[in-house]
């Protein structure tokens, strides 16, 4: 039998599968289609203090091997969030990770002070990588002292294993990840969304009302691949890589590059049971492999 379990090092996990942010509502809605219980943890969609709507719409678009996505944090506010935690919690003992948003660095510690002090709450994802607030992109995690300052504060208000969602989108995103792990992030999760774009020929506008949104899916997993290793390379805590998986091929992969677990976020869109189905590849892969423990294959890309 194949060992799926996962050590970070602060937790063990007994699947190196994390739903990612966003595109796993708040896990009460995937609780039809399998046992969560057999996920390492699942990613809450993020999170402020007081509810948002989001950006206005179109908020999706398809692309030939993608999905752009301009939802702009869109959510109920950390109480009704908190509401749905204690609800999920008593239904599942899946580990359950707060992806915590802020409009200033002070409403990020705050609200990551917030869940860090609910027991059914595992860990933390500092949500410093979104694309889709402000015009043009900008997000904290294009910036490393921005990034510095931010984990810090947060770190200090914490007493959960902080993971730092990193951007594709900055232009060195190792130095922005040693600034996360140096400043007291427990983790590091990557790559966020690429910023993209689509255009209404007719109109001749932007598809959002944006202009750039945020690229997921099948046609990133070589870009946030290589990321992924330029930053396991240079990174001391582990990494938790994401970016187009949607087999467990492609999990083997991340893991050979370095990651500790990885997160499965567009394939729970068109396939909701994703996870049911990567966990028995994994398996088979792990068995035509001959590898009992995926700690066996971690790092060892030769090249
Ligand atoms: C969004 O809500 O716009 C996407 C979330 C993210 O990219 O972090």
């Amino acid at each position: 039998m194949a060992d799926l379990s996962v050590d970070l090092g602060f937790r063990v996990l007994k699947s190196p599968l994390i739903t990612a942010s966003g595109t796993f509502g708040y896990g009460e809605e995937f609780l039809p289609f399998y046992d969560l219980d057999i996920l390492g943890a699942i990613v809450m969609k993020g999170i402020f203090r007081d509810p948002r709507p989001g950006n206005p719409p179109p908020r999706l678009h398809e692309t030939p091997a993608g999905l752009l996505n301009s939802i702009g944090l869109a959510g109920p506010g950390s109480a009704a969030l908190q509401e749905i935690i204690r609800r999920l919690h008593a239904r599942t003992a899946v580990p359950i990770i707060v992806n915590v948003c802020g409009e200033d660095d002070e409403e990020f510690a705050e609200v990551a002070a917030l869940f860090s002090a609910m027991d059914e709450v595992a860990m933390l994802e500092l949500n410093i990588s979104c694309p889709n607030v402000r015009q043009g992109g900008a997000c904290p995690a294009q910036d490393a002292g921005h990034t510095a300052r931010l984990v810090r504060q947060v770190k200090d208000r914490v007493r959960k294993p902080l993971i730092v969602k990193l951007s594709p989108n900055a232009v060195d995103i190792v130095a922005v990840a040693q600034a996360a792990q140096d400043s007291g992030a427990d983790a590091l999760s990557l790559v966020n969304t690429f910023l993209g774009m689509a255009v209404d020929i007719t109109t001749r506008r932007p598809v959002f009302a944006n202009v750039y949104a945020g690229l997921s899916g099948p046609a990133i997993k070589p870009l946030a691949l290589r990321l992924v290793r330029e930053v396991c390379r240079r990174a001391y805590v582990p990494v938790i890589g994401m970016g187009g998986i949607a087999s467990g091929h492609d999990v083997l992969e991340y893991f050979l590059v370095g990651a500790a677990a990885v997160q499965i976020g567009t394939i729970n869109f068109r396939e909701p049971a994703a996870a049911l189905r990567i966990t028995g590849e994994i398996e088979a892969e792990m068995e035509r492999l001959k590898i009992k423990s995926l700690s066996e294959i971690r790092g060892q890309l030769q090249a």
